[in-house]
């Protein structure tokens, strides 16, 4: 709706796994009624917002934005501070509800105005800024919580899943360690090999490294590509720019509330079409 008009990236790392048919219509469900936009969704879209509209106290936040996010890509959301990237991150997930629009993850309605959204249940993975760890819990233990007290994995399984995670993200040694026994992005890396601990489809990450001092958010980077790499479908909003010009294979400006430009990584971020792109992207290269 207020996207610039330029094509629809193709992930180059897409494998087009076919979306499972829509969940049959959940009569209890608080987004469910009316027809499923998700029937308008190009094969191969994980996660469909249309039209999203949020509003805190008479203002508007989020003007009708339209984002459809195909298995495999890896977005980078980018803007100044109040752009309303964190609200759009947070109605995709079904964690804010819309004053106006949809948003479906799956083809399964997720959200819809004047209904509360439906969780996903860890299907979606959040990480924020705050890696919000349980401080009397060890890495490993913080990582199986979730399948074991969500899912019911046994202790034993939710454990070795949870060790084999850590190694995954480069915490092998601090497995049983506590958060306060480890750095910045050390305890990032465990709130993001929680989130997979959900085997989530999907994760979104808002300003990941933002809290972080440089020599540990190239580590997180370096996650957060390889988790690309194996084909996660990912939206990030960062202010990284060489994280977006690298590890993303499409850039979503927005500004005031809209996405004012979006596009493949390397046209956004090399020959934007929007001048607010241009005076962003001059602002933030000369920092
Ligand atoms: N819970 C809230 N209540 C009221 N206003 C909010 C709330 N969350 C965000 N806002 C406002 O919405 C606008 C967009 O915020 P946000 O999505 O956090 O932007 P960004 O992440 O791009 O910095 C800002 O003006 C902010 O003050
Ligand atoms: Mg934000």
């Amino acid at each position: 709706m207020n996207r610039a008009p330029r094509g629809t990236p193709t992930p180059p790392t897409a494998t087009p796994t076919p979306v499972p048919a829509p969940a049959p219509a959940d009569a209890g469900a608080t987004a469910s009624g009316g027809a499923a936009p998700a029937s308008t969704a190009r094969p191969g879209t994980v996660l469909l917002g249309q039209g999203m509209t949020r509003v805190y106290h008479d203002r508007t936040v989020l003007h009708g934005v339209d984002l459809a996010v195909p298995r495999g890509q890896t977005v980078a959301v980018l803007g100044p501070s109040g752009a309303g990237k964190s609200t759009m991150l947070r109605c995709l997930a079904g964690l804010e509800p819309l004053q106006e629009g949809t948003v479906a993850f799956q083809g399964e309605l997720l959200s819809r105005a004047g209904s509360a959204p439906r969780a996903a249940g860890g299907r979606i993975g959040m990480v924020f800024q705050q890696f919000n760890l349980f401080p009397h819990l060890t890495a490993a233990q913080n990582v199986s919580l979730a399948p074991r007290k969500a899912r019911g994995v046994r202790t034993a399984e939710a454990d070795a899943r949870a060790r084999e995670l850590l190694t995954r993200v480069g915490l092998a040694e601090h497995t049983d360690h506590y958060p306060y026994e480890l750095s910045g992005g050390q305890q990032q890396r465990v709130a993001i090999a929680r989130a997979l601990a959900m085997d989530p489809e999907l994760m979104l990450f808002d300003e990941p490294t933002s809290a972080l001092d440089p020599e540990f958010t190239r580590e997180v980077l370096a996650v957060m590509r390889d988790l690309a790499d194996s084909g996660m479908t990912i939206v990030v909003v960062t202010h990284e720019m060489d994280f977006a010009r690298r590890g993303a294979d499409r850039v979503v400006f927005m500004a005031d509330g809209r996405i004012v430009e979006d596009g493949p990584a390397q046209d956004v971020l090399t020959a934007p079409e929007q001048e607010r792109t241009r005076r962003f992207l001059d602002q933030i290269l000369s920092e």
